[in-house]
């Protein structure tokens, strides 16, 4: 199947949300994906997309900004595959797809709360070890970091999300 990735585009906003709409159980991930498209977290170039030859729509993979300590970080969220295309390995080419555009922006790091048995694929590894917390309380290694080429030991700290996550953010 002929599959590539690429940026969202002016006009994909529709499509992406029908991904989230078919791959989660409700809306919620669907809205925070419209949320954070007016947020100031989000960032152009790390929304990713999968798309087949007719160049529908098939996957999506979100980079926004999130702070880290001190520093600046990227949360990868949400992720979703539409369902008909689950587990043929679209999720980890738009994952991949994301991390590379990360990459070359010169991000530090991303974090992502996930399954590790997914995610320790890409090279996310828990949180924890890397000096890194997270608002919430999860797990051991549900919570992951992943440094990036340009990540020098910082920053690291408590995460705070974007308010679109509705998560209770350090301090707060
Ligand atoms: C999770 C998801 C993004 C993975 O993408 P995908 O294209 O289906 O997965 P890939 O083909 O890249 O990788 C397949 C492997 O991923 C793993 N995997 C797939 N879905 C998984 C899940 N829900 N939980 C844990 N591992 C999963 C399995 O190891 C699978 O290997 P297997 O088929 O040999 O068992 C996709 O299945 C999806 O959209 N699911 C619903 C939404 C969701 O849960 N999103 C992630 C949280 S933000």
């Amino acid at each position: 199947m002929k599959l590539r990735t690429r940026v969202e585009q002016p006009g994909d906003a529709p499509a992406i949300r029908r991904v989230h709409m078919a791959a989660f159980p409700g809306p919620e991930e669907a809205d925070l994906v419209d949320a954070l498209r007016v947020d100031p977290a989000w960032l152009p170039g790390l929304s990713l997309v999968a798309v087949d030859a007719d160049g529908l729509v098939l996957a999506h993979a979100l980079l926004t900004r999130l702070r880290v300590g001190e520093g600046a970080g990227l949360a990868l969220a949400p992720v979703a595959v539409a369902p008909e295309w689950q587990r043929r390995g679209v999720g980890e080419r738009v994952v991949r797809a994301a991390l590379a555009a990360a990459e070359e922006a010169g991000e530090k790091l991303v974090v992502v709360l996930g399954d590790p048995g997914y995610y320790g694929r890409f090279g996310f590894t828990p949180a924890s070890r890397h000096g890194v917390s997270g608002p919430f309380e999860v797990p051991e290694g549900v919570f992951q970091v992943l440094p990036l080429a340009a990540y020098d030991g910082s920053p690291i700290g408590s995460c705070e999300y974007p308010e679109p996550f509705g998560v209770v953010t350090s301090g707060s």
